[in-house]
């Protein structure tokens, strides 16, 4: 599966208590297909993360809309939740993993998240095919701190494909890791969404990373520019 996105017209301004304005995003507009690969990339402050959490509904774009398959995002707060939960996982530069929680415990917190919610046996037993699929099968009982940076990514992987999401928003999900394990990491986001079909975006600083992924747009000034693609 996976979904089309359709961002038009989008401002993004900052209005900080007591201090100017700040223009992030000027009328921006682009397209990313259903089951697309788009990298992002642009000097720092450039507001690649801003896009990417307009996007994914963390943030809400001072004017012009975002849509999902033709549809807008639900208004409510409680329905937005539930929206993000069953479409959209976030990868992160830092993994954001919980340190006291085992790795399987980390996958399946967002399937907590929700008030009351009880754990579906399902749910357990697909954490436990994906982290299998990422090589982690021996390693679920295990914490944060006795993983490696590269396997922590990887942990944090599994805990955004675990809803089965539509849409997979990667900030810079390799900036911590070295060259060698940063390739493994995208090889293996590559490989399930080929698998899976997601709409895929990554935000990255390598030029490496950024090679490999097709479609590669620009961000300066506000604006979007086509690298190629
Ligand atoms: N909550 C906020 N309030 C005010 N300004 C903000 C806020 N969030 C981001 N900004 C500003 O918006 C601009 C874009 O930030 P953003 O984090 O999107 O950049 P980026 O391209 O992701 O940069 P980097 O490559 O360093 O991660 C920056 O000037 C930043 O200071
Ligand atoms: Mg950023």
């Amino acid at each position: 599966m996976g979904v089309s996105i359709n961002v038009s017209s989008v401002d993004k301004v900052y209005s900080p208590a007591g201090g100017h304005d700040i223009g992030v995003l000027d009328r921006l507009s682009v397209a990313f297909a259903s089951g697309s690969i788009t990298g992002i990339i642009g000097p720092s402050g450039s507001g690649k993360s801003t896009l990417l959490h307009i996007i994914g509904t963390l943030e809400t774009p001072t004017a012009g809309t975002v849509t999902y398959d033709g549809a807008a995002s639900p208004t409510s707060e409680k329905d937005l939740a539930a929206f993000r939960r069953d479409h959209i996982g976030f990868v992160f530069q830092q993994h954001h993993l919980i340190p006291h929680l085992t790795v399987l415990e980390n996958v399946l917190v967002p399937q907590l998240a929700g008030k009351g919610k009880r754990l579906s046996t399902d749910a357990v037993s697909r954490a436990n095919g994906l982290l299998e699929r990422v090589g982690l099968a021996e390693r679920t009982s295990h914490k944060p701190s006795e993983l490696s940076g590269g396997e922590c990514q990887r942990v944090a992987v599994v805990r955004a494909l675990l809803q089965n999401p539509d849409i997979v928003l990667a900030d810079e999900p390799t900036g911590a890791l070295d060259a060698a394990t940063a390739g493994a990491l995208l090889d293996l986001l590559l490989e399930l969404q080929k698998d899976d079909g997601f709409t895929l975006i990554v935000v990255t600083h390598t030029p490496e990373i950024a090679a490999r992924l097709g479609r590669i747009v620009r961000l300066d000034a506000g604006k979007l520019v086509e690298v190629n693609g």
